[in-house]
């Protein structure tokens, strides 16, 4: 039948493919398979199916918003507590109040306007970075990922809590953070095989270590709304959006609670995937680790191996920008820089995949051909997996895994087929955060080019990348020397 055309992954009695995606980096294990099982495949785990699409083709019937919605699949829900309010990112519907209330408030709050509003507090943080690196002088060895996700943390911090967490001017991090990496860790390791079997043990801790880092961070969260509502300012920043914010459908504000819960999933959503950004690209790597700290480290990786890229882009900086002071303005004339930072979340898409479903609000969509012969049903889970599918030889030709900036700017990127490019998630569960994190990516390179000249630590460095929810280059160490006529 139609439900046999999709090839399922051998696996063993019971586990099932526990053992396929047993990787380091759990997403690179799940890209591979496509390479023997193809652009649609099955995997069953403690005998829960979940279908997994990785071509351009298939990916792009994922993303009708007609047939198909988002699944906040197991993952996410682990994030959420029974009975408390539900956040943006891990809310299991789109047609729960608590999403539709914080989505008709927040999304105008990320708009275009909004965002440059806090292009200074973006300016500040990333200045503390330089400063850092100018002082700690050109034989240090600059711990990139680490530095990133001090960036992208504490700008977040700042934009959505009104906060510093001042991860600069400190080794270890800021204790907010600390219970953060208990969740998120607990959140990872609870999808593979050792943290499957862990929980099935008597002594296992974890539900309450999680538990406790819920209730510091919600209580750090809750005195930060109180704060601000007991002092009041005209600060436009996204704690007042929140505060302040109307949903125009109802008339209602946001309570404290929804607030809060909110404020932390922005912390969890606006930083792993951002810094990663900054940080990768070239060997055949991907994972799903922090996509904002990451989209940085990513995309200095690629610069640093592909020698021609690193030198178009500081003479993009150099002739748009100079050396005067960057500005939100300048952002908007950096095809090049926008192009790299396409191109590297093409490659390493710090979020490596979304999770779609039939739509059960759909009365007659019961069961969808795939590419006209992949019987998917409605309660079946399909994840996309966006490092194989925007790795399309079909899309992007024979050097699929090149990074070429080139092919992400102008024409080239205008014609596109649809859903070719997908980093931001699609339809009504897309990232928020898009045009936010852009900003971020975007100054904190302009000003890295503006101010230094760099080089990889160890020439030899090849990526290796790290996974929890997001993907983020692992050991990943450069030089930054001050460019002449820095002061
Ligand atoms: C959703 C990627 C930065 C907040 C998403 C989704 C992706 C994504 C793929 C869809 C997830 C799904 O379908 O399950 C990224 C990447 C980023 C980034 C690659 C950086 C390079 C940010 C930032 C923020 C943010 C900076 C907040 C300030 C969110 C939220 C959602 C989301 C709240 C859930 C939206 C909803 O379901 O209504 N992001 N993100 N993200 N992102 Fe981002």
């Amino acid at each position: 039948s139609a439900r046999n055309n999709i090839p399922a992954v051998a696996g063993y009695p019971i586990v099932g493919n526990v053992f396929n995606v047993n990787d380091e980096v759990p997403v690179r294990a799940i890209e591979n398979l496509a390479d023997t099982y193809g652009g649609i495949y099955k995997l069953r785990f403690f005998g829960r199916e979940i279908f997994v699409v990785a071509n351009h083709e298939l990916l792009e019937e994922m993303c009708d918003e007609k047939r198909f919605w988002k699944a906040a699949g197991e993952a996410l829900e682990k994030l959420n507590r029974p009975g408390e309010r539900l956040g943006l990112f891990t809310a299991p519907s789109e047609e729960l109040p608590d999403w539709q209330q914080a989505h008709r408030i927040l999304v105008p709050a990320f708009g275009p306007l909004p965002v440059q509003d806090i292009f200074p507090e973006m300016h500040d943080i990333a200045t503390q970075m330089i400063l850092k690196w100018a002082r700690q002088g050109s034989d240090f060895r600059i711990p990139v990922t680490l530095d990133f996700t001090r960036l992208t943390l504490d700008t977040i911090a700042l934009c959505s809590m009104d906060t510093r967490f001042n991860s600069f001017y400190r080794e270890d991090m800021h204790p907010f953070v600390d219970a953060m990496n208990v969740l998120l860790g607990a959140t990872s390791e609870s999808l593979r095989a050792g943290g499957i079997i862990k929980s099935m043990m008597p002594w296992d801790d974890t539900l309450k270590r999680v538990g406790a880092a819920r209730d510091f961070m919600d209580n750090i969260a809750m005195d930060l709304v109180k704060y601000r509502r007991a002092h009041p300012t005209d600060k436009r920043d996204l704690l007042n959006a929140m505060i302040n914010g109307k949903d125009p459908k109802t008339g209602l504000h946001m309570d404290d609670k929804l607030i809060t819960s909110n404020m932390t999933t922005f912390l969890v959503a606006g930083h792993e995937t951002t810094s990663g950004l900054l940080s990768t690209q070239t060997s055949r790597v991907t994972e799903m680790d922090r996509s904002l700290t990451h989209i940085a480290g990513f995309a200095f990786y690629a610069l640093l191996k592909n020698r021609h890229t690193y030198l178009a882009a500081q003479e993009e900086v150099d002739r748009v920008v100079g050396r005067g002071q960057l500005t939100a303005e300048h952002l908007k004339d950096l095809p090049y820089l926008t192009g790299v930072l396409r191109e590297t979340l093409r490659l390493h898409p710090t979020a490596p995949g979304f999770v779609r479903t039939i739509r059960p609000d759909n009365p007659n969509e019961f069961e969808y051909l795939a590419g006209g012969k992949y019987a998917l049903r409605r309660g079946d889970n399909v994840l996309c997996a966006i490092g194989k599918a925007q790795r399309d030889p079909e899309v992007y030709g024979p050097d699929p895994d090149a990074f070429r900036p080139e092919r992400m700017m102008g024409k080239a990127y205008e014609e596109l087929p649809n859903s070719a490019w997908q980093a931001f998630g699609t339809g009504a569960r897309a990232c928020i955060g898009r045009g936010f994190a852009w900003q971020e990516a975007l100054a904190a390179m302009a000003m890295v080019f503006q101010s230094f000249e760099l080089v990889l630590a160890d020439e030899d460095y090849q990526l290796k990348i790290k996974q929890t929810l997001t993907i983020k280059p692992d050991d990943f160490y450069m030089r930054a020397t001050l460019r002449e006529g820095v002061t």
